[in-house]
């Protein structure tokens, strides 16, 4: 299989062209990223010399640099992972969100069309979903949930979703989509709860903690999301929607407290700073549907996938030192200087 991976230079796009290349290393992987300040070479550096890998710079909004990638390479596959991510960022400049993210996600449908591209994958979040209230354990995201989106980012990958779907009922294309729970692991930047918490708790640097920190993720290690991908993409069936997640529902500063202690700290670092506008209070996956139709299940608990990526933060400081020091310290100044 020949498969374009676009935003394989960010955090789960980068683990999953890792995985893909480690677990079929007979299909070409083929990597369309901007290298927007979330995209790293880096990253790619353990697989850039793969003769089965090949990396190609370019905005998947940019019909000219995208069209004719598809002429050349005639992809049989298309797993979309490039998007602006970070909620916080799309509050303070929507319009980028809009552009990539929907936008985005039309020209490279408009292309798989044209080539006659035989799986479009969208990669999602269950964000889309808008939250669950926190006394309501009770209460899960399943497929059938109503999109319900709270911020620009999750707002603008339920537009992409919903597009998505549109291809599939009115041109045919044979779109799948992944709605995955919060995912952590190795490659991810420094702006997310888990790497910046891993990071600042090393340097002995505040852990800024938004509201209360009663807030609930649900995490999953981000292989587990590889796998389910991967699944998605050989066994699913075109027009389907699937939830990932895997029951690891923690409060934030569960998390906090957990890193904190991993890595021997004070909870003096703990730090409640304002919170976060229109901030989501819980989310949780119901994966039956997955987990039932095409056999998959997560196989890293949050106990065991917080130690490996601790463990890959201490192991890599080069790969976030480089990061924290470059624009990433005005970005923080602004974010967390007056906060
Ligand atoms: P990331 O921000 O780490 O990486 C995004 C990548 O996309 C970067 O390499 C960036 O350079 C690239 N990119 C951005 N704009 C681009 C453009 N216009 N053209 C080409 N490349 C561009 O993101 P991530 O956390 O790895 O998330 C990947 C996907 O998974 C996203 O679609 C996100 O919505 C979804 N998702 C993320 C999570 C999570 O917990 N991080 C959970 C569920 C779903
Ligand atoms: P984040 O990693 O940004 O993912 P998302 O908002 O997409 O779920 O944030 C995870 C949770 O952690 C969310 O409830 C916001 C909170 N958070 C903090 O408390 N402090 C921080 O510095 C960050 C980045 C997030």
């Amino acid at each position: 299989m020949k498969i374009i991976v676009t935003g394989g230079a960010g955090f789960i796009g980068g683990n999953f062209v890792h995985y893909m290349l480690s677990e079929h290393p007979e299909d070409r992987i083929v990597c369309l990223d901007q290298l927007t300040y979330a995209g790293n070479m880096e990253t790619l550096a353990p697989v850039a010399d793969h003769p089965n890998f090949r990396f190609v710079r370019a905005d998947i909004a940019d019909r000219e640099s995208v069209f004719p990638l598809f002429e050349q390479e005639q992809p049989d596959a298309v797993v979309h992972f490039a998007a602006e991510s970070h909620v916080d960022r799309s509050i303070e400049n929507p319009g980028i969100f809009l552009k990539t993210n929907v936008i985005g996600t039309g020209v490279l449908m408009d292309a798989s069309l044209q080539f006659k591209v035989k799986r479009f994958h969208q990669v999602s979040t269950d964000e889309v979903y808008g939250d669950l209230p926190l006394d309501r354990p009770d209460l899960f995201f399943t497929e059938q949930t109503p999109l319900h989106t709270s911020s620009p980012y999750s707002a603008s990958k339920a537009a992409a979703d919903l597009l998505a779907l549109s291809y599939f009922r009115t041109y045919g294309l044979p779109v799948t989509v992944s709605r995955c729970s919060n995912n952590y692991g190795p490659y991810h930047f420094p702006e997310k709860l888990i790497p910046l918490m891993i990071t600042n708790a090393l340097r002995d640097i505040p852990l800024p903690v938004y509201g209360t920190g009663e807030n609930v993720r649900d995490w999953l290690y981000v292989i587990d999301h590889c796998r389910a991908i991967d699944r998605i993409l050989r066994a699913g069936s075109p027009g389907e929607v699937y939830n990932v997640g895997g029951h690891n529902e923690r409060t934030n500063l569960q998390v906090v407290r957990t890193i904190v202690e991993r890595l021997g700290k004070s909870t003096d670092l703990i730090t409640f700073v304002t919170d976060r506008p229109g901030h989501d209070r819980r989310y949780a996956i119901d994966p039956t549907k997955i987990s039932e139709s095409l056999g998959w299940e997560p196989t890293t608990r949050f106990e065991q996938g917080i130690d490996l990526t601790i463990q890959w933060y201490l192991e890599n400081r080069n790969w976030w030192e480089r990061i924290i020091n470059g624009e990433y310290r005005e970005y923080y100044e602004k974010m967390y200087g007056k906060r």
